[in-house]
């Protein structure tokens, strides 16, 4: 391998499986294209790996191949390329069209079924991150830290420890302990890893193997998104079964709270805007409001209170409770605008209630990047009545755009969110609104508490004023992980 370099450039190899604005379904794809360029800011080589599905190579300027890895069953051949990107991060491609030339989503197909060779799609992704991260790599640049994002990328730090032979450090990173990649016994053989690993002390998970409990296992590091989740899953429930495993690992994990695009995320100069407005402008705020109504057929009313959702229909985001809370909230008197996708029924219900409630409540099923950016703005306040948050982005994407979130009190938003006190108003902290009544009428009251101080003028321009004075961008998280990068370098203390 070649000499360790001084400790004050790492190199650094994020591996992931999806990247805004080539491929995201989540807040995994905003970090993968912002935390990257912040880290270069901050004078560390960062590389990323990502696999080639269609819309990567073809978001990609200059593609060149740099290496060939012959086909080793069950894996079959591919080739590594190297691209350009928007976000000036050097990236490399994985070409292999067995795996990855198919039309539908990174993890699924177009109906929502997971792709059935998941886990040979992303062992491929683990296992040439571990081959890049060891002396056995094809190229010249050598990686001092594997840096996994999700399970997707969870074996990379288990073939890393199995490699016998000089290796990268690993850093496992924790975006969503919900999804563990898990799949039957046989796949920990079929994928080269040895049999012994298939254990309790290894990636065994309750009888079948998980991606990401090899990397919480194997990997030498691990960090998550925000400091409230790295405590939380360290117990039931919100350990998803990993909660041994993480408290036992506590001392080697670093809460780190995510930062956002602050340049792709700003009202003054957002493109997707009825009008671009900061904090000197506020009245302008209110044209995106206006422009949020009529697009989405709400009666277009600049004094109702109009809240905003985005986001992914599953479990974790709780937006099952508002059809048990739509005709109240209409009744306040307020209106909802709703954008997402997801759970089939869900995605029904929501409809079935913006068709009852005509006017008031608007519902757009799809992912559509432009009419996220509209609602953050148009929006008076943003709802996330989330079970669980790892982070989320979309509470610090409102606060930046003058629009108090209200959130349910757990993970990153307890991190992001400073709750409308009188005390918080007073020492000019509050941003928005946390409630702690997981239920339809806890949510439904904080809901009317929202809409209350949304009246009381010089409370909610206070509210506006300091969530857009905050600073949310990557460079605080970005100098936590290059700490984490150098502690794990050969030469530190
Ligand atoms: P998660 O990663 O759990 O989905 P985050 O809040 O971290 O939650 O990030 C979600 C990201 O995906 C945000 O950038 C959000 O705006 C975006 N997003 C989610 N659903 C949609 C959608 N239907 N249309 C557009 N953007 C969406
Ligand atoms: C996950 C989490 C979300 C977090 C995002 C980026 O998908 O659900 O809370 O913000 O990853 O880290």
């Amino acid at each position: 391998m070649a000499p360790a370099l001084t400790r004050s450039v790492p190199r650094v190899l994020f591996v992931t499986p999806e990247i805004h604005p080539l491929n995201k379904t989540g807040g995994l794809g905003d970090v993968s294209s912002a935390l990257p360029a912040a880290l270069r800011e901050l004078d560390v080589d960062v590389r990323i790996l990502i696999p080639g599905y269609p819309p990567v190579l073809a978001g990609l300027d200059n593609k060149r191949k740099i290496a060939e890895f012959p086909a080793q069953p069950p894996f079959p051949s591919s080739a590594l390329l190297s691209a350009c990107s928007s976000v000036s991060v050097p990236i490399f491609v994985i070409d292999c069209p067995a795996l990855y030339q198919r039309s539908g989503g990174p993890y699924a197909d177009t109906a929502g079924r997971a792709w059935p060779d998941n886990a040979l799609r992303f062992g491929l992704l683990s296992r040439i991150a571990a081959i890049l991260g060891s002396d056995i790599s094809p190229l010249a640049w050598h990686p001092q830290v594997i840096h996994a994002n999700d399970w997707q990328s969870g074996l990379a730090p288990a073939y890393l420890r199995f490699h016998q032979g000089e290796r990268a450090a690993s850093l496992m990173a924790i975006h969503n302990l919900a999804f563990q990649g898990v799949f039957p016994p046989a796949t920990v053989t079929e994928l080269a890893l040895p049999a012994e690993s298939f254990d309790l002390n290894g990636m065994e998970y309750y009888g079948n193997m998980s991606f990401l409990k090899a990397g919480l296992y194997y990997a030498d590091h691990l960090a998550t998104v925000s400091p409230t989740y790295a405590r939380e899953i360290q117990t039931a429930p919100l350990g998803f079964g990993m909660e041994g495993l993480l408290a036992r690992r506590h001392a080697d994990i670093t809460g780190i709270v995510n930062g956002i695009a602050t340049d792709e995320w700003d009202p003054a100069t957002d493109p997707a805007l009825a009008r671009n407005y900061t904090v000197g402008s506020l009245a302008d705020k209110a044209v995106n409001k206006m422009a949020a109504q009529r697009l989405l057929g709400l009666t277009v009313d600049p004094h109702i209170p109009l809240f905003g959702v985005v986001g992914r229909f599953t479990h974790q985001k709780g937006y099952d409770l508002l059809p048990q809370i739509a005709t109240q909230l209409t009744e306040i008197p307020a209106q909802l605008m709703i954008l997402g996708s997801g759970d089939s029924a869900l995605e029904q219900e929501l409809t079935d209630i913006a068709k009852n409630h005509s006017g008031k409540i608007a519902v757009r099923i799809g992912f559509d990047e432009k009419l996220a950016h509209l609602i953050e703005a148009g929006a008076d306040s943003f709802l996330m009545p989330s079970r669980f948050e790892p982070c989320g982005l979309n509470q610090m994407y409102s606060q930046r755009y003058g629009t108090p979130p209200l959130a349910h009190a757990t993970g990153g938003l307890v991190d992001t969110i400073v709750d409308c006190t009188p005390a918080s108003l007073m020492d000019g902290s509050a941003t928005g609104f946390l409630f702690l009544d997981m239920t339809a009428d806890g949510f439904l009251s904080a809901i009317r508490r929202v809409a209350v101080a949304y009246h009381d003028k010089p409370v909610w321009r206070a509210l506006m004023q300091n969530g857009m004075a905050r600073d949310y961008s990557w460079g605080p998280g970005a100098a936590a992980y290059r700490k984490i990068y150098s502690s794990l370098l050969p030469d530190s203390p």
